[in-house]
């Protein structure tokens, strides 16, 4: 439309998904490919208004209304293209650029932009099959590299001497070094990239809008990217999304890795759906246009200190966009190694997936993020850890899956968390209060029983122990009013609840996992509990 620079609407359809825009005012429940609701154009009460947010359109199979983020938000809220504009660039935390038509320099100056770009990669390929590049090409051949991925992706060499500033000399000096390819030095024209493997970066379009290069003689820095231009922005670029794209819809997922050469690799050894960030932090922007193709996202890093930390980043971004359906995960790849080293090994492939398959829910890794940064055996580091849980459960925008949130790790910290308390301190501990009654009332039984029968407590230590129940504080003396019998009977009672509650737990784990062997498990553990309540049963009768 008239007036907008069309890379901004462009950007706004690019990160803000249509099923977020419109949910806003309809609710949608996905069903097959795509969402449903209620029209909100026409009154009616089954919902013929579908939503694909793949595509970024709605149609209404009821009045034929059809539209993409920015027609449905004039339409629903009555506004004008520029307000409604306002409103998604708002939603979607951009700054609202100028509005006025692009002017035809700019225009133009795009236009040589991506044809300088366009013929760089070509000239860089040509320099890397001829006498220059041999031993750059040997190089990428020597990592597993094969000719028609190298051409696929249309990897080069950038020469020692300047050839982008030869080549060129035809076009103006301003567009080449507003391209990034070329500097001004004292001397004149240089090139930015030379004696570098070079990668190009593309936008969602496939057009070459940047470069990636690595430095081939081992000095440092390993990597250098063409720095931000007008058509360039590191931060809100994804390595290999055009490429992915299509994987990432039929796999419904995508792969996050830590590097560009991982992305490759893992793109052509059978993870297609797999990306990079530029550079080596993750960005929101990033995340954003990630998640506008779908959320379910597996985050592969290495496994050394700095991928843990390049993960809980990822973590920490990627909360505020989750949805109940997201499935986001964490696998690390062990040993101090990367994508590509595992995929050049001869079970490569085969590893890889095992390390896809055993990545972490996110609800666990935040978990584990929490037990292992913070000293969570003293009440101190409790504090720390639940801080943070709580913190990164903030950040969710959905109120149902916040809560939801909320509450699983009420029930890990009192389970995991308190149980060791309750080993540490007994009943007497500062902790009992978090404690239900229950286990009020068994202590204090527990107490006098032994007390009065010392060698019960003895008998059964080794279940007691794991109960967690501390007797130094029993009081010697003190009145029981069991029978030595009643009271054995109390402490078997207890041990048969406790063999319920865990076989209980089981079954809860085998019916989730929904295979037909966890299936034939939950069955078998069904009759166990069946059993041990019998014995239960018979116990107090008795
Ligand atoms: P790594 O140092 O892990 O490199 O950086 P790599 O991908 O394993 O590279 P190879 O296998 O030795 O060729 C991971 C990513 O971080 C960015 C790059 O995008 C790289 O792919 N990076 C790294 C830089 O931008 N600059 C650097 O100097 C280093
Ligand atoms: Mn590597």
């Amino acid at each position: 439309m008239a007036g907008f620079n069309n890379n901004f609407t462009d950007e706004l359809r690019q990160r803000l998904s249509i099923v977020d825009v419109v949910g806003r005012r309809v609710p949608l429940t996905k069903k097959g490919q795509n969402f449903w609701g209620r029209c909100p154009f026409h009154g009616e009460k089954t919902p013929s208004f579908s939503v694909n947010e793949q595509k970024g359109f709605y149609h209404c199979f009821g009045c034929g209304e059809h539209g993409d983020i920015i027609s449905f938000v004039m339409k629903s809220n009555n506004m004008d293209f520029k307000s409604a504009i306002a409103d998604l660039a708002q939603m979607a935390g951009l700054k609202l650029p100028d509005y006025k038509p692009k002017p035809p320099e700019q225009i133009a100056r795009e236009k040589s932009y991506l044809e300088i770009q366009e013929l760089a990669a070509k000239i860089y390929q040509e320099q890397l099959f001829g006498p220059a590049g041999a031993e750059a090409l040997k190089y990428i051949r020597g990592r597993g590299f094969s000719d028609e991925v190298i051409k696929k992706y249309r990897l080069g060499y950038a020469p020692r001497n300047n050839i982008i500033s030869t080549k060129f000399a035809s076009q103006k000096e301003a567009n080449l070094i507003a391209a990034g390819l070329v500097r001004r030095g004292d001397y004149g024209l240089y090139d930015f990239f030379r004696d570098k493997l070079m990668f190009p970066i593309t936008n969602s379009r496939g057009e070459v809008i940047a470069f990636s290069g690595r430095s081939m003689d081992g000095s440092e820095p390993k990597y250098i990217n063409t720095s931000d231009t007008e058509l360039f922005h590191k931060r809100a670029t994804v390595f290999g999304l055009f490429y992915a794209r299509d994987a990432i819809h039929r796999a419904n997922r995508s792969i996050v890795v830590e590097g560009q050469i991982d992305a490759i690799q893992m793109q052509t050894h059978g993870f297609p759906e797999t990306v990079a960030p530029l550079g080596t932090a993750l960005t929101e922007d990033h995340l954003q246009i990630l998640c506008k193709h779908n959320r379910n996202i597996t985050f592969c890093f290495d496994g050394d200190g700095a991928g843990q930390k390049a993960a809980a980043r990822a973590a920490g971004l990627v909360m505020p966009l989750l949805r109940d359906n997201s499935d986001i995960r964490f696998a690390f790849v062990a040993g101090g190694k990367d994508p590509d080293d595992i995929l050049r090994k001869t079970d490569g492939k085969k590893i890889m997936e095992d390390v896809i398959k055993s990545a972490v829910p996110l609800v666990d890794f935040l978990w584990q993020m929490a037990n292992t940064n913070y000293l969570v055996k003293t009440p101190g580091g409790r504090t720390q850890a639940e801080k943070f849980l709580r913190a990164e459960t903030e950040k969710i925008s959905d109120p149902n899956l916040k809560n939801e949130f909320r509450q699983e790790y009420d029930q890990r910290k009192f389970n995991e968390w308190h149980k060791w308390t309750r080993l540490r301190q007994g009943s007497g501990g500062q902790e009992s209060a978090t404690m239900p009654k229950v286990d009020a009332i068994v202590q204090k039984q527990l107490s006098e029983i032994s007390a009065a029968y010392p060698e019960l407590i003895e008998k059964h230590s080794e279940f007691l122990i794991k109960l967690g129940i501390n007797f130094d504080n029993a009081t010697a003396g003190a009145v029981c009013p069991l029978s030595e019998t009643d009271a054995e009977k109390f402490i078997v009672a207890l041990k048969l609840k406790n063999y319920i509650g865990n076989l209980n737990a089981d079954r809860a784990t085998a019916l989730k996992e929904m295979t037909p062997e966890s299936m034939s498990r939950a069955k078998k553990l069904d009759s166990e509990i069946a059993a041990t309540q019998e014995k239960l049963n018979k116990l107090s009768e008795a």
